[in-house]
């Protein structure tokens, strides 16, 4: 695909860190730019790292070709649609958008645009979840009813700024409900 990863995120906030601090630990990827709205979340941004406002002003200025969008739920398919573009791949956070058609215009964007677009789905990868699904497909345990999962040391002190990021869904739904 490309030699080398170069990153861009927006949306700076608890999830634009966390994707920040764990791209950065891959040989593979360097994390170029990161662009949030409220400058005091650039703060603290890696040394090194271009800072910028919003996404025009990264994708008009900084050098990347894959772009994470780490902000709230409602803002997804503008992004996904203004990274892709620009020719960027696009990684989004989940839930990637708010209805299905928003969701079928972003992938119609990206395949217009010739390039790649994934949803960080990361828990669909962790091992319990993998045993579950192989547990079902297999049907090991008979007819399902019901599948309860539950998410434990999930950082959720403060629900309503969650909630304002997840424009009313709540995010720690999106993994086990996957
Ligand atoms: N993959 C996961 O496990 C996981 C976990 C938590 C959250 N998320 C997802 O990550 C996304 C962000 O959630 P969060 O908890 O980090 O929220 P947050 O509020 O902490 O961060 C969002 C950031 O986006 C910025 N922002 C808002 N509008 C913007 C815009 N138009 N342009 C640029 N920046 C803008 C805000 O200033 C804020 O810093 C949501 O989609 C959420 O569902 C995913």
């Amino acid at each position: 695909m490309m030699d080398k990863i170069k990153l861009g995120i927006v949306g700076f906030g608890f999830m634009g860190h966390c994707d920040a601090d764990m791209m950065e630990t891959f040989d593979e990827i360097e994390l170029v730019a990161v662009a949030d709205t409220n400058p005091e979340q650039l703060k603290d941004a890696p040394a090194g790292v271009e800072t910028y406002a919003s996404i025009d002003e990264l994708l008009a200025n900084a050098d990347v070709n894959v772009l994470m969008i780490s902000t709230p739920n409602p803002s997804h398919p503008e992004m996904v649609k203004k990274a892709a573009a620009a020719g960027k791949h696009v990684i989004c956070e989940k839930p990637a958008s708010m209805s299905v058609a928003e969701y079928d215009e972003m992938v119609a964007a990206c395949k217009e645009n010739g390039v790649i677009f994934t949803v960080h789905q990361q828990r669909r990868w962790d091992k319990d979840y993998r045993v579950m699904k192989e547990v079902y497909d297999k049907a090991m345990v008979g007819d399902m009813y019901l599948i309860k999962s539950q998410l434990y040391g999930v950082n959720c002190k403060n629900r309503r700024y969650r909630r304002r990021a997840s424009g009313g869904t709540d995010d720690p739904q999106i993994s086990p409900s996957d």
